[in-house]
């Protein structure tokens, strides 16, 4: 089954073709990063109107790269939320008019089932499995026994993992994104002694909180009185990542135990922190797990990762029709055939 897949619901417009949930032919990826930077963070209203000048110039060049006709095209998949409204109805929209015109079906697919089924467009990890879904707006970590078959275990009481990465870039003068920042400087290894908090660690659920630990960041820059040189920029970088790190790895691992699983999917954008790939990596090989981590490139937002789902329930009839609409917030426990 040949589908074009759509990804508009947040700052990058993304448009692959993909055979049978698993070829990726093409995989194209606009970043809006360079519009939103001078305002530190995404701007809603600009993201909608550059996907609506994007998206169409990118699908040409995605089926003409993956040498694909549009009569040759068996479905569109696109996400339907969760993500910003406007930027999200943009892709929606499109879809399906892009469905109506070749006589196809369109299907909406949630974001994180998106990220969290990536990895099978590269290894085929057996289900059941454990999944930590780590991005800008998610820390969320599912039991996942199939497609469509989603437990949420424990998810962040507050900030996201990747949001607080971003924010503790601002406050350090960092540009936008931030966690890719981060994670270089943190690569230096130099934490200066400092030890920030580990929040909920000792708790046993698996919840998470990220936004004391960004209080703590705060709170020692004030104590620190002048603007950091660029050594210490580093060192509370590297100090802030291993606290992320620490609580990320040690009650993922927790929650694996718990399960009885002895898998384990780390997808989002975060999922690309090179401190966060080389703990799990240890732990596993210490634990007698294996960690799958998709390569970079579909660990960020990209469209080629809706496929595996989308390919999935078109085989098994499920589309969803010329009503289908954006929705901002969308549990992934709630996904199932009924949505549709
Ligand atoms: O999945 P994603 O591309 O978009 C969302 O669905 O949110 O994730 C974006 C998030 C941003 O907060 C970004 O700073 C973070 O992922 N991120 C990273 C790294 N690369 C991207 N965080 C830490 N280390 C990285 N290398
Ligand atoms: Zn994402």
């Amino acid at each position: 089954m040949l589908l074009l897949a759509i990804e508009s619901s947040c700052d990058e417009t993304a448009v692959a073709v993909v055979r049978d949930g698993r070829e990726i032919l093409a995989n194209l990826i606009a970043s809006q990063v360079d519009l939103h930077a001078v305002y530190g963070g995404v701007v809603p209203e600009l993201a909608s109107r550059r996907h609506l000048e994007t998206i169409n110039p990118l699908t040409v060049e995605a089926l003409s790269q993956a040498g694909v006709g549009q009569e040759q095209l068996e479905g569109v998949v696109v996400t339907r939320g969760p993500g910003l409204v406007g930027a999200l109805l943009v892709g929606v929209a499109f879809a399906k008019a892009f469905a109506y015109a070749c006589g196809i079906p369109v299907l909406g697919v949630h974001h994180i089932e998106g990220h969290i089924l990536a990895i099978q467009l590269e290894q085929q990890v057996a289900f059941p499995f454990l999944a930590l879904a780590v991005s800008g707006g998610h820390t969320h970590l599912f039991r996942v026994d199939g497609i469509g078959q989603y437990r949420l275990l424990g998810r962040t009481v507050d900030d996201a993992a990747g949001e607080a990465f971003d924010k503790v870039a601002k406050m350090l003068g960092l540009s936008y994104p931030g966690g890719p920042i981060i994670d270089k400087l943190a690569q230096g290894g130099d934490d200066g002694g400092i030890v920030f908090p580990r929040p909920l660690l000792k708790k046993a659920h698996c919840d998470f909180s990220f936004s004391g630990l960004k209080t703590a960041v705060l709170n020692h820059l004030q104590r620190l009185g002048e603007k950091p040189d660029e050594k210490r920029v580093a060192q509370i970088a590297a100090a802030f990542q291993t606290a992320v790190v620490d609580v990320l790895t040690q009650k993922t691992l927790r929650a694996a135990a718990a399960e009885g699983l002895n898998r384990i999917v780390v997808a989002g954008g975060v999922a690309c922190n090179s401190g966060l790939r080389k703990r799990f990596s240890e732990l596993a090989v210490r634990n007698e797990l294996t960690v799958h981590f998709p390569a970079p490139l579909l660990c960020a937002d990209n469209a080629a990762m809706l496929a595996v789902a989308g390919d999935y329930y078109l085989r098994q009839g499920f589309s969803s029709g010329l009503d289908l609409n954006a929705v901002s917030n969308w549990p992934l426990e709630q996904v199932g055939v009924f949505n549709f």
